[in-house]
């Protein structure tokens, strides 16, 4: 397991799926913000690939969110689209809605930055991220990402199409544990 400052980042359990389909996926409107595909119901024991690990992929690395204090499941993290080549991957995380606003996501994201540059040797992170979801900017921005772009109107969500903001941080300018205790 991967320990932050306040989460740990472990496997995916079989008795954490029915709890991220419910609280996470099931929920129209933060998975339509999250996504870049439209929401569809997830069946209960199907395979989507967001609740179940695809072991026939090794460009994505899905992790559940725990508390390091009570290991109590408090999210889905990811580092996807991993490319062996150019060294860049790009970091994904949802956290249940009692967990939010309380310094987790933060922790989550320093946590994959180790993940990404010190475990897997990449050179670069991205982040794509909707321009009104301040909470996920900061995370971001406080473990040093930088926004490198807008992508004007480029996600249809709810009606409305909506802009997109793009961060990267480079392996370079990453500073590990400016946000707290480094992780292991
Ligand atoms: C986005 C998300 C991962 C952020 O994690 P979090 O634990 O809620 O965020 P934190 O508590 O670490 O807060 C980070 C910063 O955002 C601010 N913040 C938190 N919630 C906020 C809110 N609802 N509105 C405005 N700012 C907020 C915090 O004050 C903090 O600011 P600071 O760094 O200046 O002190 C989490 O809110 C979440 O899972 N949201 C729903 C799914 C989602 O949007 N995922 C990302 C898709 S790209």
């Amino acid at each position: 397991m991967l320990k932050g400052s306040k989460v740990g980042l472990r496997a995916r359990h079989e008795d954490d799926i029915p709890i991220l389909r419910t609280e996470l996926y099931d929920d129209v409107v933060n998975s339509s913000r999250a996504e870049a595909g439209p929401w569809r119901p997830i069946t209960p024991g199907s395979k989507d690939p967001r609740l179940v690990v695809d072991e026939t992929t090794d460009r994505s690395v899905p992790f559940s969110v725990i508390e390091l204090d009570g290991g109590t499941l408090i999210g889905s993290a990811n580092l996807w689209g991993i490319d062996t080549h150019n060294r860049c991957a790009h970091i994904g995380l949802g956290l249940l809605p009692a967990a939010r606003g309380k310094g987790y996501g933060t922790d989550v994201v320093a946590t994959l930055c180790h993940y990404g540059f010190v475990v897997r040797g990449l050179h670069r992170l991205q982040i794509e991220t909707l321009s009104d979801n301040t909470a996920m900017l900061r995370s971001a921005e406080s473990n040093g990402f930088v926004r490198e772009g807008v992508l004007r109107s480029s996600a249809w969500v709810m009606g409305a199409f909506l802009d997109e903001v793009l961060l990267g941080l480079l392996a370079e300018e990453w500073k590990p544990g400016a946000q707290g205790r480094t992780p292991v």
